[in-house]
């Protein structure tokens, strides 16, 4: 019995309080999607526009005269990254050449270039690379992955080679080049 000396019904009293249970729970499930779709956002947002992009730079690499067609010279960018430059080419311009990272893309062994076969080849589990940086046996070949490539650009008779030239350190701690290796 109320103070005005009415009973309250105990049916009104369950319905209210599951109509502030059901309210409760729809403010929550609002906010729950608000945070998920503020987090995702965040994710996608540091994903299209990075706090700063990684620097790059053009990098001399060597006269073009020193370099003859089916010679191969090995680079080393500032991170520390070793690259295989192949000339393939006499033309004179950057087509001729292929800039391709020595670091395996399985597991990060060192990759090297055999002639008489025509690839490169990375003795820790026996990976194989055309001469563009595809693989075609081993663990690369069956992941479907490829030697990172670098740009490379020809002017006045030199060649350039765009790298990073910032490490980047990786969530466990070690140290990677950073960029597209
Ligand atoms: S690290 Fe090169 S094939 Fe495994």
């Amino acid at each position: 019995m109320d103070q005005q000396g009415t009973e309250t019904d105990p049916h009104d009293l369950d319905g209210s309080r599951r109509r502030f249970l059901v309210g409760s729970s729809r403010l929550a499930m609002l906010a729950g999607l608000v945070a998920g779709y503020g987090a995702f956002g965040r994710i996608a947002a540091r994903f299209l526009y990075p706090a700063h992009a990684e620097p790059r730079q053009w990098q001399f690499v060597a006269d073009l005269k020193r370099l003859h067609t089916g010679e191969s010279l090995r680079y080393v960018a500032p991170t520390g990254e070793p690259v295989a430059i192949t000339r393939r080419g006499n033309r004179g311009d950057s087509s001729d050449f292929v800039a391709l990272s020595s670091t395996c893309p399985h597991l990060g062994c060192q990759v090297h270039w055999q002639a008489q076969e025509d690839r490169f080849f990375c003795p820790c589990h026996n990976g194989v690379f055309d001469p563009s940086g595809k693989a075609t046996a081993g663990p690369p070949a069956d992941a479907g992955q490829s030697l990172a490539r670098y740009p490379l650009k020809v002017e006045r008779g030199l060649l350039f080679i765009e790298v990073p030239v910032e490490r980047v350190v990786r969530g466990d701690g070690r140290p990677r080049a950073g960029g597209r290796a």
